[in-house]
C-alpha cells in the first residue's frame, strides 16, 4: 500500500505541474481527493491490512493527503496572483471606442400599412375597431343575407372550427372583415363611422392570394347617406394612400350584403396600368392594367335589420379591401407575388 500511496503522490505532482487554470486544479482535486477519488479508493484497503500495519499506513495516507492539499492551495494562490498581475492587460477598457449597436428591427410592412390606413381614415372621423377573428357563422354569413347553403358562400372558401354549434351557428375563421358590420350596428350608436382592420382566412394560395391576409372594412351609417358619400370617401383614400397619379374605378358587381354593389379597381403599380411590363411580358400582377382592391356598396336593408337598425330611417355604405393587395399596388413597389410578404425572408423584409 505504501508503494501505491507514493505512486499516487507522484501522479498528482506530475498533473499539477501541467495545470494552467483554476479549472484544471479543480479537476485534479476531484480526481485525487474527491469522495470517489483515487485516495478514497486506496483507503478502502486499510481495514484489510494486518492490525500492526494499519496505524502506520493510516498515518502515511493522512500525511500524503495533507501534502496534496498544501500543493493545491499553493497552486491556487499562484494562479490568482498571475491573474491579478495580468488584469491591467486582460480587462483593459478603451472608453473612447464607439459602442457596438445592437441590431435594430422594424415593424413588418403590413403593420406599417395598417397603421397608415388607420391614420388616413381617422383624419375623416372613422374610428378603428376590433372584432373577433374567429366568429359565429351568423356574423360571417347569415346576418349578411347569406343563408346556410346559399351558393354565394362558396366564394369565401372558409375554414370551419371544430367547435360545438351555438344558436349563432358554427364557428369560422373569419373569411372577411364584414363580420364586423352587424356587430357594429348592434351597438346602436349613430353615426356609425367604423374602420375595422383584421386577419382573414381562406383556402387560397397563388401569386395574388395568401391563406391568411388582412382586410379593412369601412362602415358608414347615418340618416341620408348616399352613393356619392361612398365615392367621395374611396377617392379620398386612393389619393392619400397611392398618390394623385393613380386612378380608381367602380365596376358593378354583386354582393349579398350590399345593394347596389361594386368592385373597386386601381391602376396597377407594376405595369403602370398598361397590362404589359417593361420587358414586354404580360404583367403577372394584374394581366390587364387594373387590379381589384375589394368590394363596396350600399348596406343591404336586411343587414341593417339584422343589426337592429330601421332601414327606413338609416342608410349607409360599406367597403372591404385587402391590405396586402392594396399595399402591393402602392407607388414604386414592384411586388409580383404577394406570398413573399409572409415568407419571413429578411433580405426582402429589410428593404422596408
Ligand atoms: C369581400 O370579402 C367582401 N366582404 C368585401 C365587401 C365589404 C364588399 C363590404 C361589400 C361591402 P372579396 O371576397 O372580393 O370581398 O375580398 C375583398 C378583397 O380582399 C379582395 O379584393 C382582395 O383584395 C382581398 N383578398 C381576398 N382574398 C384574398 C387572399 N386570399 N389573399 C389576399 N387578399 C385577398
Amino acid at each position: 500500500m505504501q508503494d501505491q500511496l507514493n505512486a499516487l503522490k507522484l501522479g498528482f505532482e506530475q498533473e499539477m505541474a501541467q495545470a494552467k487554470s483554476a479549472d484544471d486544479v479543480a479537476r485534479i482535486e476531484s480526481k485525487y481527493l474527491g469522495r470517489k477519488g483515487l485516495m478514497a479508493d486506496l483507503m478502502k484497503q486499510l481495514p484489510g491490512l494486518p492490525a500492526a500495519e494499519r496505524p502506520k499506513m493510516g498515518n502515511l495516507a493522512n500525511d500524503i493527503k495533507r501534502q496534496l492539499e498544501l500543493m493545491l492551495a499553493s497552486r491556487r494562490r499562484q494562479l490568482d496572483e498571475e491573474k491579478m498581475a495580468n488584469l491591467a492587460e486582460s480587462e483593459r477598457v478603451d472608453v473612447t471606442e464607439p459602442g457596438a449597436r445592437p441590431p435594430e428591427g422594424h415593424l413588418h410592412p403590413m403593420t406599417k400599412a395598417i397603421n397608415e390606413i388607420t391614420e388616413i381614415f381617422e383624419r375623416i372621423g372613422f374610428v378603428r375597431t376590433r372584432y373577433p377573428e374567429v366568429d359565429w357563422d351568423w356574423y360571417a354569413f347569415e346576418s349578411l343575407n347569406m343563408p346556410e347553403d346559399h351558393p354565394a358562400r362558396d366564394e369565401w372558401e372558409t375554414f370551419f372550427m371544430d367547435a360545438p354549434m351555438s344558436k349563432k351557428g358554427r364557428m369560422v375563421l373569419t373569411p372577411h372583415t364584414s363580420n364586423s358590420q352587424v356587430r357594429e350596428l348592434e351597438r346602436g350608436e349613430f353615426p356609425v363611422r367604423m374602420i375595422n382592420i383584421a386577419k382573414c382566412y381562406r383556402r387560397q394560395s397563388d401569386a395574388t392570394h395568401v391563406p391568411m391576409f388582412h382586410q379593412f372594412e369601412g362602415l358608414y351609417v347615418d340618416k341620408g347617406v348616399s352613393i356619392s358619400h361612398l365615392r367621395g370617401v374611396l377617392d379620398y383614400f386612393a389619393r392619400e394612400f397611392f398618390g394623385p397619379d393613380r386612378k380608381t374605378r367602380l365596376r358593378p358587381f354583386h354582393f349579398r350584403f350590399t345593394e347596389p354593389s361594386f368592385e373597386i379597381d386601381v391602376t396597377c403599380g407594376v405595369c403602370g396600368g398598361t397590362g404589359v411590363t417593361a420587358d414586354k411580358q404580360k404583367c403577372r400582377m394584374c394581366k390587364r392594367g387594373w387590379l381589384e382592391l375589394g368590394g363596396a356598396g350600399m348596406v343591404h336593408p336586411n343587414v341593417l335589420k339584422a343589426g337592429g337598425v330601421d332601414p327606413k330611417k338609416y342608410s349607409g355604405f360599406a367597403f372591404g379591401w385587402g391590405v396586402e393587395r392594396t399595399y402591393s399596388m402602392k407607388g414604386g413597389l414592384k411586388l409580383d407575388d404577394i406570398r413573399i410578404l409572409y415568407k419571413n425572408d429578411l433580405r426582402f423584409l429589410k428593404q422596408f
